[in-house]
């Protein structure tokens, strides 16, 4: 990265985890049990039969972890907070003990000189609210506007920013239109439902935490979307796409309305989920940042199959991760310049809330070095063409558990071996560290 490209000062250099994916003691201080407890039991949902039962056993080992990101020099450090902890069974009495882990775990990290940003939900629904109907269920998003009180009353005297969900998109589609993840539905549109309610849930939190003083943003999956050809068929397949993926979870944040779902067959509200005030509740007094998760392009063409308006092509030429991903950083500065274009005035500064790449090298990944050098690069010449970045939070400090892939996918700047709990500093680590410490230099001189 060169300096020409450099960040903008008060820049905030991160990593990314998600409770689930690094905790483990998943039965101890009370903690309640969540859809992926009970979706890891379903044999063939996840890659070898692999659960967070134990994952980084972060939930003991948190100190070393603060260590290693002091190692960093990091400025903040993105976690979730599992709702099964704080209310075990979604609703009713708070768990004191579940919420002590989390005071310990800000503590220590501010004892580090990191600020840590919370999110309030990564996909880990209690399971006796899914047992309720989860987020299909209007109920669910008022529960979540508690939890949000309780997590915040508890810590909120030292967390000025919180992230209410993570990737409602990735959740609706793959928790409960396809099933392939977490708590594995397969509804295809008629799980369109639990957007609204993601989207609602959001509202409430927003409020509760806005009524407390705090700073509210969101984490969305967004990708820049690509018409295969520039045949009308093929253009009209890559807008329906791009309205599901993003328009859907960002226009009503925005912009206070839902975009046109017409190619889908459904109407403005929402398979009749949506009722007079939600949408002024979801996009409130606005968002006072918006984290971007971003991994690839996608590539559409006109559909090959009746039931949905378009057929996802294959972006060809590129290099892939050990996922498969396509490694397209450009595409981080063209979804940035969409954003602008589409939002103006109304878009809110940008936080890099993940970024990242899975490798199947061990220590040595070099890979993954290029993936991040590429992707600021995208990102400062977003930032030199005006756009408001604060931060960039890379996914992820650990290898740990890839949701339905199990162990396989390593998107760790740190290694770690899951028979001996070993951790172990890639070279990606050494390369972060002496380029946030460089950026920090460059910037007190400018
Ligand atoms: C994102 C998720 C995160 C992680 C990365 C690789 O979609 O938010 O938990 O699994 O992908």
């Amino acid at each position: 990265m060169t300096d020409r490209h450099a960040l903008p000062a008060g820049f905030r250099w991160g990593v990314s985890t998600a409770a689930y994916q690094i905790e483990g003691a998943v039965e101890e201080d009370g903690r309640g049990r969540s859809v992926w407890d009970a979706f890891c039991e379903r044999p063939g949902a996840v890659k070898n039969g692999e659960s967070g039962r134990l994952a980084c056993d972060h939930f003991h080992r948190w100190g070393e972890d603060v260590e290693l990101m002091r190692g960093l020099g990091l400025d903040g450090y993105r976690f979730s907070i599992a709702w099964p902890r704080v209310r075990p069974a979604g609703r009713g009495p708070v768990n004191g003990a579940g919420l002590d882990f989390y005071d310990r775990l800000v503590d220590g990290l501010l004892a580090a000189g990191i600020t840590p940003l919370p999110t309030l939900f990564h996909w880990d629904l209690p399971q006796a609210l899914e047992e309720e109907g989860g987020w299909l269920q209007r109920d669910t998003a008022h529960r979540f506007g508690e939890f949000a009180a309780a997590a915040a009353d508890r810590l909120g005297d030292r967390l000025p920013a919180w992230i209410t969900l993570n990737e409602p998109f990735v959740h609706m589609v793959y928790g409960y239109a396809l099933g392939i993840h977490a708590p594995g539905r397969a509804l295809m549109l008629d799980a369109l439902p639990a957007a609204h309610h993601q989207l609602l849930g959001h509202g409430l939190a927003a409020a509760e935490l806005r009524a407390r003083g705090l700073d509210v943003l969101i984490a969305n999956n967004l990708t820049p979307v690509r018409a295969a050809s520039e045949a009308p068929e093929d253009v009209a397949a890559a807008e329906a796409y791009d309205a599901l993926h993003n328009r859907l979870f960002t226009d009503p944040l925005l912009l206070g309305r839902y975009p046109d779902l017409g190619a889908y067959g459904v109407g403005p509200d929402l398979c009749g989920s949506v009722r007079e005030g939600d949408l002024e509740l979801i996009a409130g007094p606005g968002l006072d940042g918006l984290g971007v998760n971003y991994y690839n392009p996608t590539r559409i063409a006109a559909p090959t199959d009746p039931g949905l308006p378009f057929a996802e092509a294959p972006v060809e030429g590129v290099p892939r991760t050990h996922f498969g991903w396509p490694v397209v950083p450009a595409g981080l500065h063209e979804l940035l310049l969409t954003l602008r274009d589409r939002y103006g005035h109304a878009l809110p500064p940008i936080t890099v809330t993940e970024n990242g790449c899975s490798t199947d090298d061990t220590l040595d990944d070099a890979f993954r070095i290029d993936y991040l050098a590429g992707h600021l690069d995208a990102l400062a010449r977003a930032a030199a063409d005006g756009i408001d970045v604060r931060g960039y939070y890379t996914w992820s400090l650990l290898d740990n558990f890839e949701w339905a892939e199990g162990y396989s996918q390593r998107f760790g700047l740190v290694h770690v071996d899951f028979e001996t709990q070993r951790r172990t500093p890639k070279a990606s680590y050494a390369w972060y560290r002496d380029l946030i410490a460089a950026q920090r230099a460059a910037a007190a001189t400018r």
